[in-house]
């Protein structure tokens, strides 16, 4: 066997939350292409729609659910109509996230700052929580949460600081669970892109060319990374290539966080 047959994901059948676009979108394509089912969630059916028909050139099946992720109770159903309906799932990407408000803490009303954490820790609590257990009793899984540098060092040029406050739970979250399900051969890491060109932040990039400069002049590297660049790490972390690997969080940033 080749050492590259390690990374293939062929049997496996992956949800990533928020793959029909950005970065889950670029993971998505990577796992399909290694081989993986997919299980796509995100809000706009026509954007989940448009993902499948697309990911269906690499010939696996796509299965795509809509709903809204952020509402704690509805994140519950979610994860459990696609366990009934495509289950077993063997890949967990909890990718759904964003700062998505720029807004400094004593202004910030209580009830953004509760709405951004759910949408940005508590659904990745719930999916771990309905679509971990299956993992546990088959005693085999991996699971991927996409955090961020964010987690580890503070946005500057902008606020909106339940995303940095989220995304550092959402790293420690995973070295929990981790170690609490490494018995069962559940492997738990995360991800931590730095900036990356995704339609979402070329649009916010355009609008603020200030802060795409100031960004890219602190990256060492000198560009922002191509969504594209983030699947074949997660292809790792999902596949037998990373099975002794759990409870890492491993950054991705063109080397942002090392000055
Ligand atoms: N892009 C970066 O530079 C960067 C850097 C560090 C970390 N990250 C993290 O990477 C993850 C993906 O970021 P991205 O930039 O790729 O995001 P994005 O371009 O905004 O895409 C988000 C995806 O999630 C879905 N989604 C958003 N809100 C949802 C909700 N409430 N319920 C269900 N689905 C929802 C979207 O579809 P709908 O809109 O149709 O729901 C879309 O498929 C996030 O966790 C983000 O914090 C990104």
């Amino acid at each position: 066997m080749s050492v590259l047959d390690l990374f293939r994901l062929d049997g496996k059948r992956a949800l990533i939350t928020g793959g029909s676009r950005g970065l889950g979108r670029a993971i998505a394509e990577a796992f399909a292409d290694a081989g993986a089912d997919l299980v796509l969630l995100g809000r706009d059916a026509a954007s989940l729609q448009s993902a499948r028909q697309d990911l269906l050139r690499f010939g696996r099946q796509v299965e795509i659910l809509p709903g809204d992720l952020s509402v704690p109770a509805e994140a519950e159903r979610l994860c459990q109509t696609a366990l009934a309906s495509f289950g077993p799932i063997h890949v967990l990407v909890n990718n759904v996230g964003g700062r998505r408000l720029s807004v400094a803490v004593e202004d910030q009303s209580l009830s953004d700052w509760q709405k951004l954490l759910d949408l940005n820790l508590t659904s990745a609590f719930v999916c771990c929580k309905i679509l971990g257990k299956p993992m546990l009793e088959r005693r085999g899984g991996s699971i991927i949460n996409i955090s961020s540098i964010s987690g580890m060092v503070v946005g500057r040029g902008i606020y909106g600081r339940h995303y940095e406050t989220a995304k550092a739970a959402l790293t420690m979250f995973t070295k929990t669970l981790a170690v609490d399900w490494a018995r069962f051969n559940v492997r738990v890491n995360a991800i931590c892109p730095g900036g990356f060109l995704t339609d979402a932040n070329r649009r916010w990039f355009s609008e603020k060319p200030e802060l795409h400069d100031l960004f890219v002049s602190q990256v060492p590297m000198g560009r922002l990374g191509e969504p594209n660049e983030i699947g074949p790490l997660a292809v790792y972390l999902a596949s037998d290539a990373s099975s002794y690997m759990t409870g890492s969080a491993v950054v991705i940033d063109g080397g942002y966080t090392l000055w």
